[in-house]
Parts: C-alpha cells; structure tokens; sequence
C-alpha cells in the first residue's frame, strides 16, 4: 500500500500503530538533534518527527528536505509532547523510521501558506500550487458539495440531467458570443452557448418534462468580480407549470443548499417587484441584509428657491441610523464617492438629526426647520441618524447613483456581514427594455420570455408597459439565478421576434428550428438558471466568483498559466481560411 492513512485523520486513537502517509513538505524545523517536517496532503498536515540519536542517516536525509518535496513515510503514531490545539492531528506525530523522497520539488515562487506572500499575478500563473492551499481548496470542496446536494435535490425530484452542445449557431440577442471557425465548412462558425436555452425548450417539446444541466457557459462580455467568461449554470426546465411551480421548485432547491451546506433554514422567501425594487432600492437585485429604502421627497423640498432640487426630475435619499456622527471630512468623502465618473451624481445634501431633534442641513439656508422637520417625518429619522439625498434630472440615474451610496453606506456601517444571508426574488420584470441609442426594444431576459397573459394586449399598444412573467433570485445584492416562463405559441414568439425588430425572414433565418419545433406541440413550459459560480461565491463568502474555481481567467479574458487565447500557426488560419493578424 503506498500510504495507509492520509496527513488528516490520525489522532490519539492510533498511538502504537505504525503508518505510512504521503505527501508534500510544507515546513521543517531543526531542533538540537530533532528535524520536525510538516507532511501536507489534501486532507490535512501530519508532524513528522527525526531523531539523530534513533537514526543518524534517516535525520540527515530529512535535514536535506526542501519544502513541497513529495516523500512517504513510515513510522510509529505517538502522542506529542507539546500538543497543537489548532490541527486536527495535533495531538500526535509519527516518529519516522523508513522514509522515501518520491520527488525534489523546486522551491514554490511564493510561501504555500493560508497567508501566502504571492500576488494575484504570481498565484494564478502557478495555479496549481496556488490550488494546494488550504484557503483555495476548500472553495472547491464547497463547490463540488453543492453541485453535488444539487443533483440530489433535483434527481430526486425526477429531473434529468442531459448534456446539450457546445458547437452551436451564434444568436444575436444577449451578449456577444464567443465563436469557432468550422474547417469542414469554409468561412462559416459555431458559436459557443451563452446558455442552453433554446436546447433546454426543445427537450420540453421532446416530453422530458424535467430537465437540469450543470453546464458550462460563455459569454463574450466585460469582466467584473461576479463574471467569467465561461461559468457554469445550474439550467433547469420544466413542462406544465406555471410561474409559481418554477418558483417553488428552484426556492426549494436553495433551502436544500442552505440547510445541507450552511445548516441554515431558509424560511419562505419574500418577493418584491421589479417596480418596487427600483423605487425602494434602485436596483433589480436589491441588497436587503440592511433596510435603508430610498425616501421620494420632491413634493417636500421642492418650491422653496433651491434650484438642483426645484429642476430635479428626481429627489430622494436615506436614512442611515446613527450616523449623525459623520464629520465633515467622511461627508466630503461620501460627495466625492459618489461624484466619481462611475457614479456620476452632481452632489450630495445631507441632514443630521440632532440630539434635541433639530435638523441641521448642507441647505439651511433654503429651508425652513418647519420644512426640514418634514423631511424627518418622511425618513422617520430619529435623533443621531444621517439623511442623504441625491437629485437628478434623470429619475431612474439618480436611483442607480442613489443605489450606490446607499450600499457604499451599508459597507461603512458594518451592515453587509459576508455570514449574513438575505434571499429574495425580484418578480414582474418587464418584457422589453428600450435603448435611446439603437431606438429599438430589447427582450429583458430573452426573447423566449412569456408575457403575462394580461398585459398580452399592450404588446400592440404599449410595448414599454408589458410585464413579463420573469423572475430573479438575489442573495445580498447579487444576482444568483433568473428565469421565466417561456412563450410556447409560434404565433406569439414570431409577434416577440417582430417587437425586437427582426423581420420574419431573419426570425426564420435564427430561431426557425424553435418556431417550427413548437407547430409540433410545445407544452407549456418554464425554468431557471442559477449561476454556480456566484452561488458557491456567496456560501464561501469570496468577493470574486474566481477563487471558487478551478482554472479561472483574468479581468483581461486570459489564462495566463497556459498563456491563452494565443495567436495560431499560418497554417492552422490558412486550414481555417481565416487570414492572419498576428504580429509578425
Ligand atoms: P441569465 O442570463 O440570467 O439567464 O443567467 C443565469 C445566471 O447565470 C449567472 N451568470 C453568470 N455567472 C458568471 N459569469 C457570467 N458572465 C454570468 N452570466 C450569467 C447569473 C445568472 O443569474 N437561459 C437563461 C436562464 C433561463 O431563462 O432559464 C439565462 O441564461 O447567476
């Protein structure tokens, strides 16, 4: 046997018994004729100990050790003297008497440590040493946890998991879409799936009723913390439901995770509007760890000669409690935060409340303490709380900015715990959303989204007003699934395709194969998709969906451990028919 028990498990109940481990060396120590070497393996590190007084040549072939040296070693299971409370395996050592050094190893480009020395660049070109540390790997034991309660979850509610390509056709709706040359077919390409959505609507069509995929996915889109360009979903779909059959399904598959995982119960989750998400929150994926909703108060303040509000299409603000603290230097802070480019605000006003219940404000000298004691009124504030508010002549851009503080706020108030979970769904999203700049419509979710039945009429008359039966789930403000029900008539999806603006040859052209498939009897049908990534993020309370996997890409799209995308070989682009643009 090459080891009989790894670096993680043994205890006092093994003393005497003798054992062979392997693994790699994370640290020795010499002390006066002892060498202690820390034996690391992916359960757990054992103490290794030498005697130069038990055995000469074994304690100089251990003082020869390099750290991540792979050896084994045999030798007795004995109780320590002084013991490690904070290792599992604390309580005991081995005291070696054969040992072998499987491989040298070069010394590591940084310290393989929890607290490592290496920077982000360092550590993703040498991932997998990078993915030997405690902190990185076990964000890929949760990962494979939660894939794992997942499939229980959804198999024993009769899903079933098939695979859907990975060559297909490029679509023109969502993002841009990563594509392959096809050699057999001369200038023509596959593209990778942004998801597997038209596939997942055509086994509905097939009969299997309940599907699910943990699929891999790629989108062609600006990185952030929260995107890769490739992630993976957990798409699901399912046939004869309606909303609310979705909806307790995949709620339901989240209290598995929390429970199962986190030992948390959920609780049935709140839902809110997408309307009132915006009003209350200025985002579709509100953070709700803390309250903070957004207060109107332009029938309050307007009229009084301050001219930012009386032209503002838009005045609102929040109350943070307790804050009344806040010196003039954090509130400069506070106004230059949210004038920066990304957020873009004009100014910010702010009012304390005061111990003796008076408002004092960075516009006194507009309003009355008659007036002032309004705004109180409209923020319930209390003495000691803080009122921000920002105005705008673009309603919905001033609740993004607005948004903004809000949470730059909940952050400096300590209000955004990464162990505290808020889950909601956002509901009622619209259909359509229109861009000033292509003066078009663009499908929310995507074109395959259901309108809500009676909100069917305004598609002829108000297009910008139809709901969409479309729903998000959000976890402390992050976007962890989305889905909708999905249209099933031809003649309505055609109606859809024309609202975007494709003519019906190019709708034939893109998504005939969908539209001819539903003449074949489509059922009603309907589904989700989580983001594994972002959800695995959240339970292993990381900033970025990078740490929770394996292989990840840059804020530039690259792979720099194997240095891809890479320029191709002429040969390669001739066999392509694809022309060269490497720099020669
Ligand atoms: P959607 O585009 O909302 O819906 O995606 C579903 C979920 O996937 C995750 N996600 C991402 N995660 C990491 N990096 C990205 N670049 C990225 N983009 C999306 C999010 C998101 O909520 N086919 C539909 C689902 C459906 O209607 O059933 C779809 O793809 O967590």
């Amino acid at each position: 046997m090459f080891r009989t028990h790894t670096c993680g498990e043994l205890n006092l109940q093994y003393a005497g018994q003798t054992v062979t481990l392997a693994g790699w060396v994370q640290r020795i120590r010499k002390m006066g004729g002892m060498t202690f070497v820390d034996l690391r393996d992916r359960y757990g590190i054992t103490q290794l100990v030498f005697s130069d007084d038990a055995n000469a040549e074994l304690c100089e072939k251990a003082n020869a050790l390099g750290r991540e040296y792979v050896v084994q070693a045999t030798g007795l299971v004995s109780e320590r003297t002084s013991k490690n409370a904070n290792l599992s395996t604390g309580d005991i050592e081995i005291l070696v008497n054969d040992f072998t050094i499987l491989n040298s190893a070069k010394t590591p480009p940084f310290t393989i440590e929890d607290n490592t020395d290496g920077g982000d660049d360092l550590r993703m070109r040498y991932r997998y040493l990078d993915l030997r540390r405690n902190t990185v790997k076990k964000n890929l034991e949760l990962r494979h946890q939660m894939a794992f309660e997942t499939r229980k979850y959804l198999n024993d509610n009769g899903f079933l998991e098939i695979e859907t390509p990975v060559l297909i056709g490029s679509t023109p709706e969502g993002a841009r879409d990563f594509v392959v040359p096809s050699r057999m077919n001369p200038g023509q390409f596959y593209a990778l799936p942004q998801s597997p959505q038209t596939f997942k609507q055509l086994l509905m069509v097939s009969g299997f009723d309940r599907y699910f995929q943990i699929v891999k996915c790629f989108r062609d889109e600006d990185l952030r913390a929260d995107r890769q360009p490739e992630f993976t979903q957990i798409d699901c779909e399912m046939s004869f439901v309606e909303q609310e059959d979705v909806i307790q399904m995949f709620e339901g598959l989240s209290k598995h995770l929390f429970k199962s995982i986190k030992g948390i119960e959920l609780g049935d989750l709140p839902r809110i509007t997408w309307h009132d998400a915006m009003k209350y929150y200025g985002s579709d994926k509100p953070d709700t760890r803390f309250e903070m909703k957004f207060v109107e108060i332009d029938d309050i303040v307007k009229g009084y000669g301050f001219s930012v509000f009386d032209n503002a299409a838009y005045v609102g603000g929040i109350c943070a409690k307790g804050a009344a603290t806040y010196t003039r230097k954090q509130l400069d802070a506070l106004t230059e935060f949210v004038k920066r480019p990304q957020i873009g605000a004009k100014g910010m006003v702010y009012a304390r409340v005061e111990a003796d219940g008076n408002v004092k404000s960075s516009v006194d000298k507009f309003y009355s303490q008659e007036v002032l004691q309004q705004v109180k009124a409209a923020f319930n504030a209390e003495p000691g709380d803080l009122i921000l508010i920002l105005s705008g002549d673009n309603a919905n851009k001033t609740r993004k900015q607005l948004c903004e503080l809000r949470l730059e706020m909940g952050s400096q108030l300590g209000l955004r715990p990464t162990d505290k979970y808020s889950c909601l769904w956002v509901v009622d999203f619209p259909l359509l959303e229109w861009d000033d700049e292509t003066e078009r419509f663009y499908a929310m979710h995507h074109p395959f989204t259901a309108p809500k039945p009676e909100d069917i009429p305004l598609l002829d008359t108000d297009p910008g007003k139809v709901r969409a039966n479309a729903y998000d789930m959000v976890i402390n403000g992050v976007e962890v699934g989305g889905g909708s029900i999905r249209i099933h008539d031809s003649a309505l999806q055609q109606k859809m395709f024309a609202i975007l603006g494709f003519t019906p040859e190019r709708a034939q052209e893109q998504f005939g194969f969908l539209m001819n498939a539903f003449t074949y009897g489509a059922p009603p049908h309907g589904g989700l998709a989580y983001g594994l990534d972002r959800y695995v993020s959240l339970f292993a309370e990381l900033d970025s969906i990078r740490d929770c996997i394996a292989f990840p890409k840059n804020n530039s799209g690259r792979d720099v451990m194997i240095d891809a995308p890479s320029f191709l070989e002429d040969s390669q682009l001739d066999e392509l028919f694809l022309k060269t643009v490497a720099p020669k």
